[in-house]
């Protein structure tokens, strides 16, 4: 800025090359600097690259508006949007961000409604975010009211575009996104459709918490099958995801997306050098409800357990039979707020929905493993922060320098996702 307040004009520029100058990454994909995940310039450039870039973020289910009228509260990254299904049956997705104040004017969580009207001022738009109606728009009695040359066509709800596949409803901040198919890859997409089989879905729940941690975080804890065979009793115990089970920590082409894959096994039949290897396992420990661990076969893959993770701020779990959509929207860089999605499909009978919901307590803000992992990398964050300016350890499975791999003792999906957001960034 010169002494008039004017910016100069090299201020962009001058800024990109003190970016470049700060934001250097060190080395190879196998050390990752803290200031990721703890640095507000980082984080600014993640909405605006990545959140608000070329990219397809999750926003909903169809089953959640099913009807014309009905509409839901989503987020793109941080942003508010508002999901909601028009009278022509087509579904549209607005910021949740009034064109005169930038009000959240919709405050219902979900509900339906023929136009969306901001409490403070009362203007009003359609289902597809067109400006109706304004107040007073003439004034009173010749006197004040908007500017006669005041265009409302002009002052619309920021739309997105939007697109659907097997019944889950993407948004894009990008004008010329490619289809969903082809941004998931042939491999991820296989996965995809595998859980979203072509059956109606049936939401059967929502649960919504905090966590304090970089949003990344969560996507790498879903890439690091590693921690899997050591931190969850639970998963070892019982079988779910034990070194040397068959598995494959999938990526796709660009790195960005994920899927951790495995197929159960008899626990009992662990070698006992493994067993060594895995503090949390328990000899002998025994469920009071067996069902709990019931693996109802369902559907057409060779895993009994999915975890799909899709960029940037989906997770699609398939854990044997409780099946669920986790959105991931960051609110800075040390907190996240994760909203879960609990669906089965329409046809399941009581029993199978009991089940699903019985099963269901493996994961959730207190579930049996989620609880684990929620605490974990809250460690993770208070240890970056405590300690600034330094960087951590991602070397494991050094035969793939970044991408799917067929050992669970791996860090190379981790590895594949810096390797894409770091193009993204321009770090
Ligand atoms: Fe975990």
């Amino acid at each position: 800025m010169d002494g008039n307040g004017n910016a100069a004009r090299g201020d962009a520029g001058d800024n990109a090359v003190l970016f470049d100058q700060q934001y250097v990454w060190p080395g190879d994909l196998t050390e990752i600097p803290d200031w990721v995940y703890t640095d507000e310039t980082i984080y600014q450039r993640e909405v605006e690259r990545i959140f608000h870039g070329p990219t397809w973020n999750y926003v909903a289910l169809e089953a959640e508006i099913p009807n014309s009228g009905d509409f839901i509260r989503s987020n793109v990254g941080p942003t508010p949007v508002v999901v909601a299904r028009a009278q022509d049956g087509s579904i549209t997705v607005v910021e949740n961000r009034c064109a005169h104040r930038a009000a959240e004017f919709c405050r219902a969580l979900t509900g339906n409604a023929n136009e969306f009207v901001c409490p403070y001022h009362q203007w009003t738009y359609d289902l597809k975010g067109n400006l109706i109606g304004i107040p007073f728009k003439r004034g009173v009695g010749g006197k004040g009211g908007m500017p006669r040359d005041f265009n409302a066509a002009q002052h619309g709800l920021r739309s997105l575009c939007v697109t659907t596949h097997r019944g889950v409803v993407f948004a894009s901040y990008h004008d010329h996104m490619e289809s969903l198919a082809d941004y998931l890859g042939s491999d991820v997409l296989r996965e995809f459709d595998a859980t979203f089989d072509g059956r109606k879905l049936k939401v059967l729940g929502h649960y919504r918490h905090s966590l304090p941690a970089n949003w990344k975080l969560y996507l790498e804890n879903l890439k690091d099958p590693y921690h899997a065979t050591l931190l969850h009793t639970f998963l070892v115990t019982f079988g779910l995801l034990v070194a040397g089970n068959r598995s494959l920590m999938l990526t796709d082409a660009s790195g960005r997306h994920g899927v951790m894959a495995s197929a159960k096994s008899d626990a009992g039949k662990l070698s006992a050098d493994a067993k060594k290897e895995m503090r949390a396992y328990k000899e002998g420990m025994t469920l009071r409800e067996p069902r709990f661990m019931d693996f109802i076969a369902e559907f057409d893959s060779p895993w009994s357990v999915t975890m799909a993770t899709i960029w940037p701020n989906l997770i699609v779990q398939r854990e044997m039979n409780t099946l669920g959509i986790r959105q991931i929207v960051p609110t800075g860089p040390h907190e996240l707020l994760m909203k879960w999605t609990m669906f089965g499909f329409e046809g399941d009978d009581e029993e199978m929905t009991r089940h699903r919901l019985r099963q269901g307590n493996l994961m959730g803000p207190a579930g049996f493993l989620g609880i684990e992992d929620n605490e974990a990398m809250k460690f993770v964050q208070d240890g970056m922060r405590g300690v600034p300016n330094k960087k951590h350890l991602v070397k494991l499975d050094p035969q793939v320098e970044a991408g799917t791999s067929d050992t669970l003792i791996s860090e190379a999906a981790i590895r594949a996702m810096y390797k894409h957001w770091r193009r993204e960034m321009s770090v």
